[in-house]
């Protein structure tokens, strides 16, 4: 495990934004910053389509849903588009989620699974996070 001042975390890897019409979001970054999609990939496990847009050795993920029932469509209905969640890049995924676990903070997932980007990726409830959602995520 790399030891530095934030601890697990190594760099932030993306924060995510719920938006409704991803091509809208992706053309409004694009004329306001100037900013060009890096990536992009549907997530069929998560129901979503996303954006990734390159900032430093960060993205801004833009995040749609393509089912009625995935967790972003269930999101934008309740609380309408923006700050999703923050993915906190770090080494190793699964020792960064038992040692989350293992101080109390409630986990989404089990264990890591697949994301986007070939990324191995965990999620920590928002209840213990100070109302925020938290992915874990390793390159
Ligand atoms: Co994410």
């Amino acid at each position: 495990m790399t030891a530095t001042d934030a601890g697990l975390f190594t760099e932030i890897d993306h924060v995510a934004i719920a938006v409704r019409d991803l091509d809208a979001a992706i053309a409004w970054y694009r004329e306001a910053f100037g900013a060009t999609v890096d990536h992009r990939e549907v997530v069929e496990h998560d129901g979503v389509e996303e954006a990734l847009l390159k900032v430093a050795d960060s993205y801004v993920q833009l995040l749609t849903p393509t089912r009625d029932d995935s967790p972003v469509a269930k999101y934008l209905a309740a609380k309408g588009e923006g700050l999703h969640h923050v993915g906190y890049r770090v080494a190793d995924c699964a020792a960064a989620l038992d040692a989350a676990k293992a101080t109390g903070v409630k986990a989404i997932d089990a264990a890591p699974r697949p994301g986007s980007r070939g990324t191995t990726v965990a999620f920590l409830h928002p209840k213990t996070a100070f109302g925020t959602l938290i992915e874990l995520v390793q390159e």
